[in-house]
């Protein structure tokens, strides 16, 4: 059997249309554009509005990556949800996109890993092609943050945005597409940067909610020590582990949490700045769309180009790191959208909510129709009665 590559063939973001500025945020907390500039390199972010959610920004994003890979969403195998924001505790989110862009034959499952839960995500797709269990997998990273943060909070809230990003992985021959992955976690350090309620250790209560215990807290010095070690240590492991040395890399996309952890990184591996992504300026940190927002702008801007080989890496809570070095396999025309293909792509959308429409409604219909029957002793089978 010939060895099976995990090449991105499809790539596509989606932001929500509002835009919070620092000068806005210095109307709501004791801060001001100076101190985000200088301490994060953000000027704005991005704010869900009321009807939007992980789901629905995820599934926008895949949308958008499933026409520039020309595939029908029934054709997909797998989706895996790279979000620490679900849109429930318990439904995956995942499963929501799914339903949502009719990829009628697709297993669905989120994955948790902070922000770096997209990375996390590319290096399991990645497996699943490679062993053969699937041939196109969709990954979706997708976060809105804004729903969990303290807006009283001016050490967390300047940080985040929304937003959602998505790749098309599928299977190809050629040995290009993602060469290699390093995961790693070191949970002693899961309370530097957490949500202490809502889960089984802490239940949510009338307390928790009194007590602020369901957003984000974080200790920024001890996460802001981590990310700059973990980092350059992940990125140069899998760049190792690919068989190749740093000034191998054409483009390096980090997690965007801060302009000033990215530049240390970038110093520790000794990568010049021109070939390092940011654009924490303009969507501050959006969790797990951090990584394939910067990955679909640097498409768009053709800082990528057919050969090229980038690495990919988060950190985030758990603690996590993750790297992926992928080696471009696709051409600069893979992205041109003739007008017919998204015009496909919206029948696509049409029949996704048609669909998803007639299964809703047959579930209820089933529901009425077949009685709920609660065995009891007599009813027990006429053979086996004594
Ligand atoms: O995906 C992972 C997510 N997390 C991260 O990546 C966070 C990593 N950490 C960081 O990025 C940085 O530690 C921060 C940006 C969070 C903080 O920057 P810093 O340079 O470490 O600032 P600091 O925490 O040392 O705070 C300096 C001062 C403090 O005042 P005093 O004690 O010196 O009087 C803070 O109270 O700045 C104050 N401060 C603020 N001032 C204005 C903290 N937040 C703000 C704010 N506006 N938003």
């Amino acid at each position: 059997m010939t060895q099976a590559y995990a090449q991105i063939v499809g790539w596509g973001r989606y932001v929500p249309s509002r835009i919070l500025t620092n000068h806005d945020l210095a109307q709501m907390v004791d801060t001001s554009d100076e101190w985000i500039r200088s301490r994060t390199g953000i000027l704005e972010r991005r704010m869900a509005g009321p009807k939007e959610s992980s789901s629905t920004m995820g599934a926008r994003a895949a949308m958008a990556a499933l026409e520039v890979a020309d595939l029908a969403p029934s054709r997909l195998d797998l989706i895996i949800c790279a979000t620490i924001t679900p849109d429930y505790p318990l439904a995956a989110t995942a499963s929501l996109i799914q339903d949502a862009i009719g990829a009628t034959h697709a297993g669905a499952f989120d994955l948790n890993a902070g922000c770096s839960s997209f990375v996390y995500a590319i290096s399991v797709g990645a497996q699943y092609i490679a062993s053969g269990a699937a041939r196109n997998v969709l990954i979706v990273g997708a976060d809105t943050i804004s729903r969990i943060l303290d807006w009283t909070d001016r050490a967390t809230c300047v940080l985040f945005g929304d937003g959602a990003g998505a790749v098309v992985l599928r299977m190809s021959e050629h040995p290009t597409g993602v060469l290699h992955c390093v995961l790693g976690s070191d949970g002693s350090g899961a309370e530097s940067l957490y949500i202490p309620a809502g889960g089984s250790r802490l239940p949510a209560s009338a307390e928790t909610i009194q007590a602020k215990q369901h957003f984000v807290k974080m200790d920024g010095h001890e996460v802001f020590r981590f990310a700059v070690t973990a980092m350059s240590q992940a990125a140069t492991q899998a760049i190792a582990g690919a068989g190749l040395k740093p000034d191998d890399i054409d483009l390096f996309i980090p997690h965007q949490a801060n302009v000033r952890i990215i530049q240390s990184a970038a110093r520790a591996l000794r990568l010049p700045m021109e070939r390092v992504f940011v654009n924490v300026d303009r969507y501050g940190n959006t969790s797990s769309a951090s990584v394939p927002l910067a990955l679909c702008e640097a498409v768009e801007q053709g800082r990528l180009r057919q050969g090229d080989r980038l690495v990919m890496v988060g950190f985030g809570a758990g603690l996590t790191w993750a790297a992926a070095v992928v080696q471009w396999g696709v051409p600069a025309s893979a992205a041109r959208r003739p007008w017919w293909r998204t015009l496909v792509q919206k029948v696509w959308g049409q029949q996704a909510i048609v669909g998803s429409a007639i299964r809703r409604g047959r579930r209820r219909i089933s529901a009425m129709r077949v009685p709920t029957v609660i065995p009891t002793d007599d009813d027990e089978e006429p053979s086996r009665k004594r």
